[in-house]
């Protein structure tokens, strides 16, 4: 059986006094699988997320990471397994201060990696999400096409153990979507588990890997979807 990287553990959660949004669910993510995450808009996809960049700690159930349960370790330890996690987050969370491909570099300037190096790999990463034309600019002049591939760049420039995408494709064309799920695909080769929240129909059939829908608080494990041509 392939390891375990990611566990949910009968986790339930309400919003301060709203309903329950997670009623006892439970999932493992396991090293270098690739699984979508399904439900209708306010389903509770993000949230789930959340959960697991730690962003977001449940009212009950546990999260364990890499083997941890980020529950009982120390606080300061978090941030280690935090370093693991790649998020592209719904609202992309760029830094608008900083020029994109500062933005994009950032991961590998914390890791410390020289600039020279990090400027390299981010400007061949943004070339190929078709954004070579804006290193320089600052992420409020871009579309918002242009922030999402921005905050993908990002999110896998450090080749995770884990990527994590909420709608990563939600503001880009039908080509683009396709050639990020591509992307997405190819760090999936090199060992990074994949889990990707849409409601993108088209992707679901053209990428046909597992997914985890959710309804009413709980989650069930979808059949593989039919390819489409
Ligand atoms: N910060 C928050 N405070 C209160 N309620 C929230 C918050 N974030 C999400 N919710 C509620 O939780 C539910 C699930 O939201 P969300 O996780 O964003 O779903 P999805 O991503 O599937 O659209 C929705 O009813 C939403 O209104
Ligand atoms: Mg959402």
């Amino acid at each position: 059986m392939s390891e375990v990287i990611g566990e949910l553990l009968g986790v339930g959660h309400q919003y301060d006094e709203g309903p329950e949004i997670f009623k006892g669910v439970s999932f493992c993510i396991e090293k270098g699988s690739f699984r979508f995450i399904t439900g209708l808009s306010g389903s509770g996809k993000s949230s789930l997320l959340k959960i697991l960049y730690l962003g977001l700690k449940p009212k009950w159930g546990s999260v364990k990471l890499f083997g941890k349960d980020t529950f009982q370790i120390k606080p300061t330890l978090l941030p280690l397994l935090r370093q693991k996690i790649g998020v592209v987050f719904q609202e992309f969370n760029l830094l608008d201060h900083l020029t994109v491909i500062d933005n994009v570099s950032l991961p590998l300037r914390v890791r410390g990696i020289d600039i020279k190096q990090s400027y390299k790999h981010a400007g061949e990463l943004l070339e190929w999400v078709g954004l070579g034309d804006c290193l320089k600019a600052y992420p409020p002049s871009l579309s918002g096409g242009q922030k999402q591939r921005a905050a993908i760049a990002r999110a896998v420039i450090t080749r995770p153990q884990l990527l994590l995408a909420d709608e990563p494709t939600g503001n880009v064309d039908d080509e683009m979507a396709t050639k990020l799920l591509c992307l997405f695909e190819e760090l999936n080769k090199t060992g990074t588990a994949v889990l990707i929240t849409t409601h993108n129909q088209r992707i679901l059939k053209k990428f046909p890997y597992p997914q985890l829908a959710l309804k009413e608080g709980t989650v069930f494990q979808l059949p593989i979807e039919k390819k489409a041509s």
